[in-house]
């Protein structure tokens, strides 16, 4: 019997994806890959001829897929918070059948394609590894003026000298597009992703077109990153070509972002943009091109909102100091460079 199958609803979400799960990249070379990942902060969980996977140090089995061929992003993937969860999204028109995981900690996905043809991988039951203690287990002393409010106490911090960083888990990833605002309603209609920045030229009123969103998962009352996604005009970044903008990870702590900085100065890859603090999302970051040039962040410290918090229109030149304006804009460290960040050479 023919079953038809459902279109998406642009109000009411079919389901409301959990968290981001982990990113498929495509490169012709995953020795290359491979040394780039451990020096950007993973380790090696499982390597077939054609498949490599890499996790952090985070419960997740893994973090970081990468097949062999071609260039290209090929999808990433969001959890879902119940196998019932892939079955309806299977029952639309925009995602194939309920497929068991054949990748380490197991578990069953569906896949499908964006509006602009990237590829979406929605999971669940993918089984955490067993973790050697805490992530962090030496204390911050950051915060508060009295001496009670000291959580490091006849205590020392030492990390290894040129120790790789630490990669708590994946964190949000951005793509070029041809249609931003039908991304987004997708993204929405499907996975129950919210808007949490709009970024306008001036006036930033109605007629303005958008520049970018950033965007969140929709998770109740609980904490969700300000994005897991976001979206910049492939036009204006990529020669009109949609595909990968960046893929970032969240670190263990501060230290990690700036040991990761010097690593990674020092093993000779290209650094895109940081260190420095975002506006949309408040993150510390630290952009890097992997051998492929398709760009790894580090970040930490970001805001996390939960679902009441509406929608913000950025007007995109008002960020920062009005007496000293620059595109771009860090709330400290260097302006991006509009030239490379999310150009052909990264897709
Ligand atoms: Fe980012």
């Amino acid at each position: 019997m023919f079953w038809k199958r459902k279109r998406a609803d642009k109000m009411n979400p079919i389901i409301k994806a959990d968290n981001v799960a982990y990113p498929t990249l495509q490169v012709p070379d995953l020795d290359l890959q491979e040394k780039f990942l451990i020096h950007f902060g993973m380790h090696r969980v499982e390597r077939t001829e054609d498949t490599l996977y890499m996790r952090g140090d985070g419960p997740q089995p893994f973090i970081h897929k990468t097949v062999l061929g071609e260039q290209k992003f090929v999808a990433s993937a969001f959890s879902a918070l119940s196998i019932d969860d892939l079955k309806k999204l299977s029952k639309t028109e925009s995602f194939g059948d309920v497929e068991e995981l054949t990748s380490p900690g197991g578990g069953y996905r569906v896949f499908g394609l964006d509006p602009d043809g990237i590829g979406v991988e929605v999971v669940h039951g993918i089984q955490d590894r067993a973790m050697d203690g805490d992530l962090d287990p030496v204390e911050v002393n950051i915060g508060g003026v009295r001496d009670e409010t000291f959580r490091r106490f006849n205590q020392i911090k030492r990390f290894q000298k040129g120790a790789y960083p630490r990669i708590k888990r994946y964190g949000h990833y951005g793509l070029n597009s041809n249609d931003i605002p039908g991304a987004l309603e997708w993204y929405h209609a499907h996975l129950g992703i919210i808007a949490s920045d709009i970024l306008k030229p001036p006036p930033a009123d109605e007629t303005a077109p958008i520049m970018g969103i950033f965007a969140r998962l929709d998770r109740g009352e609980k904490p969700a990153d300000h994005h897991c996604i976001f979206w910049l005009p492939a036009g204006m970044q990529s020669g009109g070509k949609t595909g990968l903008n960046h893929v970032s990870y969240e670190m263990v702590n501060l230290d990690d972002v700036f040991m990761g900085h010097e690593i990674l100065e020092k093993k000779g890859y290209e650094l895109e943009w940081g260190v420095g603090r975002h506006y949309q999302g408040s993150q510390i970051f630290d952009y890097w091109r992997s051998p492929f040039m398709q760009t790894h962040e580090h970040q930490i410290d970001g805001d996390v909102f939960d679902n009441t918090v509406p929608p913000q229109i950025v007007n995109v030149t008002e960020d920062g100091n009005p007496e000293d304006p620059e595109a771009g804009p860090s709330q400290w460290g260097p302006p991006i460079n509009f030239q490379t960040f999310g150009d052909e050479r990264g897709l």
